[in-house]
């Protein structure tokens, strides 16, 4: 195919090309009414561009982009990959069946489960104890859980983590096709993978049967921009169309489609060069930050880890503990004294997303961020977060989700002991400390209000500040 082209970008140019003037929606047609404040920052651009009718293009993009990453069908979504994961899950799954599910997963894998009303087995991420974050599941891991639940009709994991390891897709995937069963994975943060070959291996291309990727993370869409890519023969593509009906919006944007039309093009045509580039510069950066001893940067030995298949070098990670910070202050710090968001703190460690789109300087300017931090970095603000031994993060599910949520709840101070009725999920990376239907014990309810005082990202709690939670009445 001829991945120069670009059908949606062309429509949109088309039908103003033509002249075409809209009684449709939306009102501020194609940008003519649009006042110069609004334009000042969002640009006339933006809306002129925001043409509905181009929708029509849109299979033939998909199509394109399914042969540029060798996916059977590629289907966009434009309301983010919590929308695509929820059609993906209502597709393979539904009331009272059982589904493997990594626990690991991002809060719109449970929101899923909770709407599919299915059964979830748990299935536990290899715990790196070393620095205190979690791993894919091991093949191995999948295949006992299978043995031991004959019963399971679909796997979920998500690979890679925030932490940018990733799993062994290819092995899981064979296990779940000697059972007939699909592999749905949450690649959200893969949307680069299908463009080089020294990235991880790109989950539809290793087996999964459905892979969801966000373009707007890794990747140069527009945010919200989403896609679920097709592999394999075990999912019926029309069945997804009709869950993604369901629940997504009967007005998707333009721009969306129209940044994942130009992405497309741009990696399939430059995405060598462009990466090359990319896995340079993480390279470089990398080294850099490895001479100063008191940072400790995962690096290409991270592969040595149980659960560790792929890594993905693009994930630039920090641990800082030992200036006697917190990745959550340093994040901080970043912002108020060098103007840089990096995309992850936690108790210890910086996430920084590198992308295609990083150029030297800008590389730079993270380095002499680091290093200057090193150099003088800030008295601590706040107390060190002890992450409690993360077996005991290991909650028991006493309830299925569904129930837990939707049944009837109170708001306690004291919690633990009693079934949670809410997802309490620490942002970024969204993966739920407790979830609907577990039971709390002390070392969950002392880490999140430890962690919020330490500056962790709660955006879904009942009450933001975790002075209550929400349990079941009679659990
Ligand atoms: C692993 C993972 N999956 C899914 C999502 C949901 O993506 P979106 O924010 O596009 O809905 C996120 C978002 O942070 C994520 O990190």
């Amino acid at each position: 195919m001829d991945q120069d082209s670009t059908p949606v970008l062309d429509a949109i140019e088309e039908i103003r090309q033509a002249g075409t003037y809209s009684f449709s929606l939306p009102g501020h047609r194609f940008g003519r009414g649009v006042d110069d404040r609004t334009a000042e920052v969002l640009s006339y651009g933006a809306f002129a561009a925001d043409v509905m009718l181009a929708k029509s293009a849109v299979s033939d993009a998909e199509a394109l982009y399914a042969d540029a990453v060798g996916a059977n069908q590629v289907i966009f979504t434009t309301c983010g990959s919590s929308i695509s994961i929820h059609t993906a899950v209502l597709t393979l799954t539904g009331p009272g069946r059982k589904v493997l599910v990594d626990r690991n997963v991002h809060k719109s894998v449970v929101g899923s489960v909770i709407l599919a009303g299915a059964e979830p087995v748990w299935l536990r991420p290899r715990w790196d104890y070393a620095r205190e974050i979690a791993h894919p599941a091991t093949a191995g891991d999948v295949a006992e859980a299978l043995r031991r639940h004959a019963d399971i009709t679909a796997v979920v994991m998500i690979t890679p983590t925030e932490y940018g390891t990733g799993a062994d897709v290819g092995g899981v995937a064979d296990l779940c096709h000697e059972r007939g069963i699909p592999l749905l994975v949450d690649e959200a943060w893969g949307g680069h993978f299908g463009f080089h070959p020294d990235l991880p291996t790109a989950a539809v291309q290793a087996g999964a049967d459905i892979a969801v990727q966000s373009l707007h993370k890794a990747a140069g869409g527009l945010c919200q921009a989403s896609m679920m890519l097709v592999g394999g023969d075990l999912v019926d593509p029309v069945g997804l169309r009709l869950r993604l009906d369901l629940v997504t919006t009967t007005s998707p944007s333009p721009l969306m489609y129209g940044s994942i039309d130009g992405w497309r093009r741009h990696l399939a045509l430059n995405g060598k060069a462009l990466i090359d580039g990319a896995l340079e510069r993480a390279d470089r950066i990398r080294r850099r930050l490895q001479q100063e001893e008191r940072f400790t940067v995962i690096d290409e030995s991270i592969h040595e880890t149980e659960g560790v298949t792929e890594w993905d070098p693009l994930k630039l990670c920090v641990d800082v503990s030992k200036l006697g910070l917190t990745g959550y202050q340093v994040k901080e710090w970043l912002q108020s004294e060098r103007r840089i968001a990096a995309q992850l703190g936690d108790a210890r460690q910086v996430v920084c997303s590198l992308s295609y789109a990083d150029d030297d300087a800008a590389i730079d300017r993270l380095a002499e961020a680091f290093q200057a931090l090193a150099a003088d970095p800030p008295a601590p603000d706040r107390p060190e977060l002890a992450v409690p031994p993360l077996a005991e993060l290991d909650l028991e599910q006493v309830m299925p989700p569904r129930d837990a949520f939707f049944g009837e709840t109170e708001q306690v101070a004291d919690p633990v002991g009693r079934v949670a009725a809410e997802m309490i999920s620490p942002y970024p990376p969204g993966v739920p400390a407790i979830l609907p239907g577990e039971r709390f014990n002390q070392a969950v309810v002392a880490y999140l209000r430890a962690g919020k005082a330490a500056g962790m990202t709660i955006p879904d709690s009942s009450d933001p500040d975790l002075n209550t939670f929400r349990v079941v009445r009679n659990g």
